[in-house]
């Protein structure tokens, strides 16, 4: 049997890892590493327990770090783990840290790498993200795409070898869940919001005229506060109960996210994976960006961009949503046919 080692390590890692690992250990010897990136337990251990994913083979344990010292260390330790492992392939997921290094390590050791939700771009350098993905897809050796556009984003850059347009695995899972787990949730009349993206969080300024403008909304916000968010709140001395129109909760499990997705009226979000988890579940969606990965989901104004006039918000939260395409990200189906295709290249 032919091995593949994923790198995991932030938390919509183990969300996308989930049902692919279900899949791919039916053909494979599939094990993964946790490089630490993230280390609470509700940003980490609890998708663990709760989505049924194997323990990581190694943790590495990374923690917290500038950029240049977070990437070095999983560079330091993968190279390691690598030459002792010997693995077929190496499975990179997304965007973070924990994705360059990983495929930084396996391409210079001539490993192969599986980058899954390659060809996104947000055309924005600003964003660790952004770099993270293109130099991942320029040396990744086998690229799932998710939209047609990403597979586009590629052509323009010239990659073109071994590109397959399977949908994305976040819808797999999500589809799961919503036909699996009882949800008795009528909508419940409240936003729900998350936000951490380092140019929302890291201006004490921009953070507190955030808050401001969810204060003033027509509905209650219950805000998910992601650890990046509340030591910048800490920070900039603002306290939670300023706020009485939101109410903080910690990070949520993946199943109370979807519960919260489905009972809330709309969301407020900067992530990238939300944008489409309230797409698919057919949820307004206000995203605090000026531009987006997934351009799909503006489509029908189900998503709209707010950035620089925060007070925008309001209006927009009051647009109707139409038109609307439910199998864009696919049909659920993105982990069996990524293992399919890895079976007929790497087998
Ligand atoms: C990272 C990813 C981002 C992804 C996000 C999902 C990069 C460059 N960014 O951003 O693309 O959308 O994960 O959540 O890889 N912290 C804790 N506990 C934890 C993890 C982090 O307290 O378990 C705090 C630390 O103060 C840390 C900060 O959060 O410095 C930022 O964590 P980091 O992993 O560097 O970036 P994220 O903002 O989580």
């Amino acid at each position: 049997m032919k091995k593949i080692l994923a790198i995991i390590g932030a938390r919509p890692q183990f969300i996308k890892h989930a049902p692919l690992e279900k899949e791919l250990k039916k053909e494979f010897e599939i094990f993964s590493i946790h490089t630490g990136q993230h280390y609470d337990n509700e940003m980490s251990n609890v998708f663990f327990n709760e989505l049924g994913i194997n323990r990581p083979l190694y943790n590495l344990e990374v923690g917290s770090h500038s950029h240049g010292i977070q990437t070095g260390k999983m560079m330091i330790e993968l190279e390691e783990i690598i030459l002792k492992e010997k693995p077929d392939a190496v499975l990179v997921y997304g965007d973070t840290n924990s994705t360059l290094a990983g495929a930084l390590v396996a391409a210079k050791m001539n490993v192969p790498v599986i980058h899954i939700e390659a060809g996104l771009r947000s055309f924005n350098k600003e964003m660790p993200e952004e770099l993270n993905r293109i130099i991942t897809d320029h040396i990744s050796e086998i690229l799932f795409v998710p939209t047609q556009k990403a597979v586009t984003n590629l052509e323009n850059e010239g990659i073109t070898k071994n590109v397959f347009l399977v949908g994305d695995v976040m819808c797999d899972i999500l589809l799961w869940v919503v036909e699996n787990v009882n949800f008795d949730t009528p909508e419940n009349g409240f936003y729900y919001a998350t936000i951490h993206r380092p140019y929302n969080t890291d201006n004490p300024d921009r953070l507190l005229s955030i808050l401001t403008e969810f204060n003033k909304l027509g509905l209650k916000v219950v805000f998910s506060l992601h650890p990046r968010t509340r030591e910048l709140l800490k920070k900039a001395g603002l306290k939670v109960n300023h706020f009485s129109n939101i109410e903080f909760i910690k990070p949520a499990s993946y199943i109370e996210n979807v519960k919260y997705l489905k009972q809330c009226s709309a969301l407020l979000t900067d992530s990238g994976g939300m944008q489409k988890e309230a797409y698919i579940l057919k949820k307004k969606c206000i995203t605090l960006r000026s531009e987006t990965e997934w351009e799909e989901t503006l489509e029908g104004n189900w998503n709209s961009l707010v950035f620089n006039n925060l007070s925008e918000i309001g209006t927009k939260l009051k647009i109707i949503p139409d038109k609307h395409n439910s199998t864009i990200y696919g049909t659920g189906k993105a982990s069996s046919e990524i293992c399919n295709i890895l079976c007929s290249l790497i087998k």
